[in-house]
């Protein structure tokens, strides 16, 4: 495979090249981010808790955050980024130390109202922020996770670079992104986004301080057909 040193999304060929959402490449990022964040607030957001009913993904964000896959137990502060409704947030609550801290952000504040209403926990901090300018200190969380908002970014190293830099040295992070696969092209069109290549995300995350610890797949089932995304936990360098 030739080395791609530009981890921006190249023009694909075919029939996943037709069907992927055009909407990163048309647009510039300040006005990519205003129409994502309308679509989150609007009723594409609204409809995230019955996709994620009828998909099966509320149960399995359930079978990632847990003792024997990522675990958060030890974990003192939380960081979940681009929460949306919480669907992860509900888990990272449900294994964290009771003394441990939860940050959830989103660009959407609707996204940040589901959630809020959802979780009910005052345990839970809210805060309205953009992946590629996050309001943290360096090195401040020690668990994070991030799922399926890498998509929302022509160039992925912003916001990973953003994400290393408030992690401990040491630090775990759950990445969770849509997979240049076919499946992967339909729901970059439903959801306005891009697709990761599973090598491609690998090499830019070593750029950025992160190292690919070990894949997730929802079941087995998933494994073998290549589908739910992709799924890896990483290491803070
Ligand atoms: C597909 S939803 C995923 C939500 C949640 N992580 C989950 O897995 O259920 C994508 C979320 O990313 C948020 N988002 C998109 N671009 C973002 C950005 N640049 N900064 C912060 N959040 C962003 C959207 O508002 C939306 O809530």
């Amino acid at each position: 495979m030739p080395e791609l040193q530009d981890p921006t999304p190249t023009k694909k060929r075919g029939l996943k090249g037709a069907i992927e959402s055009k909407q990163l490449s048309r647009r510039t990022f300040d006005n990519y981010r205003t129409f994502i964040k309308d679509h989150y607030d609007g009723l594409a957001g609204k409809l995230t808790s019955f996709t994620g009913f009828v998909t099966g993904h509320e149960t399995l964000a359930g079978r990632l955050i847990r003792p024997s896959a990522f675990d958060v137990r030890g974990c003192k502060r939380i960081l979940d980024a681009g929460c949306g409704n919480g669907r992860y947030s509900k888990f990272l609550l449900r294994w964290a130390d009771p003394d441990a801290f939860l940050t959830s952000f989103d660009l959407s504040e609707r996204m940040l109202k589901r959630s809020r209403r959802r979780l009910k926990s005052p345990r839970v901090t809210h805060v309205a922020a953009d992946l590629t300018r996050l309001p943290y200190p360096d090195a401040y969380f020690d668990a994070v996770v991030c799922g399926w908002v890498l998509e929302h970014l022509p160039d992925p190293r912003p916001g990973l670079k953003e994400l290393a830099r408030v992690m401990q040295s040491g630090g775990k992070l759950l990445l969770l992104v849509t997979e240049d696969t076919l499946t992967g092209s339909m729901c970059s069109r439903m959801w306005h986004c891009r697709t990761y290549n599973r090598e491609e995300l690998k090499r830019v995350c070593a750029d950025c301080g992160l190292q690919w610890v070990r894949p997730y797949y929802f079941t087995r089932l998933h494994a073998w057909f290549r589908l739910g995304g992709i799924i890896a936990e990483f290491r803070r360098q």
